[in-house]
Order: structure tokens, then C-alpha cells, then sequence
């Protein structure tokens, strides 16, 4: 079977996302290099890999926001700003703790942004999207917090506030580049917890960038080791030990058995513990 043919109920889909020999390069250097990668609508997909490895890069390029140098982007089928994807795809940036004290907005009132698009901006929100803002406030455990302006948050608080814009969106396919930095363990997991079970219960797809290997190996069901390249790209039970991965970089083999109908793509000179 083709990895990018999914038989699904007699019914065949194509992948939400499609990257084919990606390079992109950042003032000059070569940042990524001949990426490949697909995702199938429901999948949590977990990125790791070290500072500077290209993880925001590809989240950019994914995004539209940087341009590749090579290859090719498909998100549903067409290219990243494509008109027919608006409103499909949500993003929470790396730097959402970092949003500035000097904007003078309620947690609500971010949230409730997460259900703007073009098409409805001037029009009255309905009682389904404010219900929709209030359990996405919920979800993230901020309803103590609803009326507070974001500059009275700690960085994980606002951290869980952007995370609540995209989950109040009706965005299908939702981006997250480092959501946990500044929250502290257990918020941590329980964040994690939710957003496995909004991907499942939803029906939506994530890719997640987290420097945090040991919580998001827990939840996501596949997981990408990324540096210029995918080294490591199948079900997250098959991730290198953190020993292996060290020799993970730069080495080559590709190890293609399936495991739970994913194709692990392994550039390593360790033998994988079956
Ligand atoms: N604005 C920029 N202009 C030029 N080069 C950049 C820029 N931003 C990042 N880079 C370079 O691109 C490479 C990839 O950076 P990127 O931010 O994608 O890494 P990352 O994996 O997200 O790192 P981190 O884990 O620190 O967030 C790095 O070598 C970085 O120095
Ligand atoms: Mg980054």
C-alpha cells in the first residue's frame, strides 16, 4: 500500500500534508534539506531536534510564511496560502509567551480571535462560536482568568491562551511550534493529555514542535527526529533511545520495515531493538 494512498472504508485519502524535497535556505545557508514528509488527516505528529536543527523553518515553510528553495508543499492538495485552505489551518508560534504586555487584551478576547476569518469578521458572533471560545478556555484551565488582560498572565498562562485561540478555531490541521515552553510539568502533561484527545474526539490533525522528547513521546503517535533533514520518521514506541540518537546524526540507512502501518525512516548505524 502506498503511505500516501490511506484505504480508508473502501474510500482512498489523500494526505493533509504532502512535503517533497523541501530546501529551504536562510541568509544564504542551506537550513533544510530534501525533506520529505506526509500526514494523514488525524494524526499527532510530534518534531524534536536541536536548536538551530530547522524545526521552526519547516513550520514557517509549511506555513506559507518562508519560502523553499526546492520541492514542493501540498496542504490539502494545494499550496500553503492557497485561498481554499483559509480558516483550515491553525498555528500557535513559538513566541506566544512573548506576546507584547503593551497589547491590552483579555484572554477572552484573544481566544475569541481564534473564531474570526475573513468571511465572518464584520458579523456578530453566534451563540455556537462564544460557546465555542468558553470551552476552549476551558480546555486550557483558564476560565479563573477569562476577564484578565494577557499582561497580567505569566508566560505559561499566555502560552495556554494562544493554545485556546487555535482549539476555539474551526482550523482542521493545527501547528505547534514549542506550545509548552514556560509551563511547568503537570500543566505540562495535562496540556498534552487535552490535545491528544481534541485530535482524536475532533477529528483534527496536529504537528507539534517540543524540545520536551520524553512528554511528547508519550502522546504523539508518530515522531519526526529533524536536523536539516528527517533522520527518525515512525510510531513514537520506535524512537531511538536518547543514546542512539546521538549517533543518529549524519549517518545514513534507511530501516523500512512497517510498524503499525507506518514506514520508520532510520538513519542510523545501530541495529533498532525489535
Ligand atoms: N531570521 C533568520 N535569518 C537567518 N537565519 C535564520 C533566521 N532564523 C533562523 N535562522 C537559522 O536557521 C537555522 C534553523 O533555525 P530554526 O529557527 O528553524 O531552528 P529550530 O530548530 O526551530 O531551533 P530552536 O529549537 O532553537 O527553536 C538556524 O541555523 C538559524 O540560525
Ligand atoms: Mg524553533
Amino acid at each position: 500500500m502506498q503511505n500516501s494512498e490511506l484505504e480508508i472504508e473502501g474510500e482512498s485519502q489523500s494526505p493533509i500534508l504532502r512535503i517533497q524535497g523541501l530546501s529551504v535556505h536562510r541568509s544564504g545557508t542551506e537550513v533544510l534539506r530534501d525533506v520529505n514528509l506526509e500526514i494523514q488527516r488525524g494524526e499527532f505528529v510530534g518534531i524534536v531536534g536541536p536548536n538551530g536543527s530547522g524545526k521552526s523553518t519547516l513550520i514557517m515553510t509549511i506555513l506559507g510564511i518562508l519560502k523553499a528553495q526546492a520541492g514542493a508543499i501540498q496542504i490539502y492538495g494545494e499550496r500553503p496560502m492557497a485561498r481554499e485552505n483559509i480558516g483550515k489551518i491553525g498555528w500557535v508560534s513559538q513566541a506566544a509567551a512573548n506576546i507584547s504586555s503593551n497589547i491590552r487584551i483579555s484572554v477572552r478576547e484573544l481566544v475569541s480571535l481564534g473564531v474570526v476569518n475573513a468571511a465572518n469578521m464584520f458579523q456578530r458572533k453566534t451563540k455556537y462560536q462564544r460557546q465555542q471560545v468558553e470551552k476552549a478556555i476551558e480546555m486550557v484551565g483558564l476560565q479563573e482568568k477569562a476577564a484578565v488582560g494577557l499582561n497580567k498572565l505569566s508566560g505559561g498562562q499566555k502560552q495556554r491562551a494562544a493554545i485556546a485561540r487555535a482549539l476555539a478555531s474551526n482550523a482542521e490541521f493545527i501547528l505547534l511550534d514549542e506550545p509548552l515552553v514556560g509551563i511547568d510539568r503537570q500543566a505540562r502533561n495535562e496540556l498534552l493529555k487535552l490535545l491528544d484527545k481534541f485530535c482524536h474526539e475532533n477529528d483534527k490533525t496536529i504537528l507539534m514542535v517540543s524540545h520536551d522528547l520524553s512528554a511528547i513521546r508519550q502522546t504523539a503517535h508518530r515522531m519526526i527526529y529533524l536536523e536539516e533533514t528527517i533522520h527518525f520518521d515512525g510510531p513514537s514506541d520506535a524512537f531511538p533511545a536518547l543514546l542512539e540518537l546521538a549517533d543518529l546524526r549524519g549517518i545514513e540507512h534507511v530501516h523500512d520495515d512497517q510498524i503499525n502501518g507506518i514506514k520508520p525512516i532510520i538513519i542510523s548505524n545501530v541495529e533498532e531493538e525489535e
